[in-house]
């Protein structure tokens, strides 16, 4: 399965990806293309480090379904099956997501449907729940809600800082993103070898 990873920043995420499809965790499938809307996105260096190619698609003053088409196109021109978001910092228009359905995913640094959108760590710790973690789920045109697809939990100590809390739950997603994955590219490839 050809898979493109979608960023803004920092990249961990996306590194775990990477690695997990060269180590053959993520079986059957190859990272086609690291897009960022961001140049200057930390996580473009991690990706070139790792031979991978990389395009930036800048807004650039466009509506958000010009900026779409853009980077529609390239997906497409790579033949992407599977379109990963991993720090992508913007709503996806409906064009996107019916251009790629149920092929679109994203983590989520929440137990969803509680605390979706941006600091989702500092809603946890301000809301004191006890249990927080991380979803990943399939895209829709709203923020953070479509259907979940496998969630891990991380227990909310009292000492938390918002460094110390965001931390172990990013440990949590790149086991996550990955589990999440690879169940999808091995019940593609049944589909496709018509096992069961
Ligand atoms: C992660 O916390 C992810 O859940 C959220 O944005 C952050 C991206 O981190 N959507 P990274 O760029 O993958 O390191």
């Amino acid at each position: 399965m050809n898979i493109a990873i979608l960023i803004s920043g920092r990249g961990s995420n996306m590194v775990a990806l990477i690695d997990a499809v060269r180590s053959g965790e993520i079986p059957g499938s190859e990272i086609a293309v690291v897009i960022s809307d961001k140049p200057n996105a930390a996580g473009l260096e991690k990706a070139r480090e790792r031979n991978i190619s990389t395009v930036v698609i800048e807004r650039r003053g466009r509506t958000r379904e010009e900026h779409d088409a853009e980077i529609i196109a390239e997906l497409k021109r790579r033949d992407v099956e599977l379109v990963c978001l991993a720090g992508y910092m913007r709503l996806l228009s409906c064009d996107f997501v019916n251009a790629f359905p149920d092929r679109i995913i994203n983590i989520h640094p929440s137990l969803l449907p509680a605390f979706p959108g941006l600091d989702a760590q500092r809603q946890a710790l301000e809301h004191g729940v006890k249990i927080s973690g991380c979803t990943v789920h399939f895209v829709n045109e709203a923020l953070d809600a479509g259907p979940i697809i496998l969630q891990r939990t991380v227990e909310v100590r009292n000492d938390d800082t918002l460094e110390s809390l965001s931390a172990r739950i990013l440990e949590q997603e790149h086991l996550a993103y990955v589990e999440a994955v690879r169940r999808l590219v091995t019940e593609k490839s049944k589909q496709t070898t018509g096992r069961t």
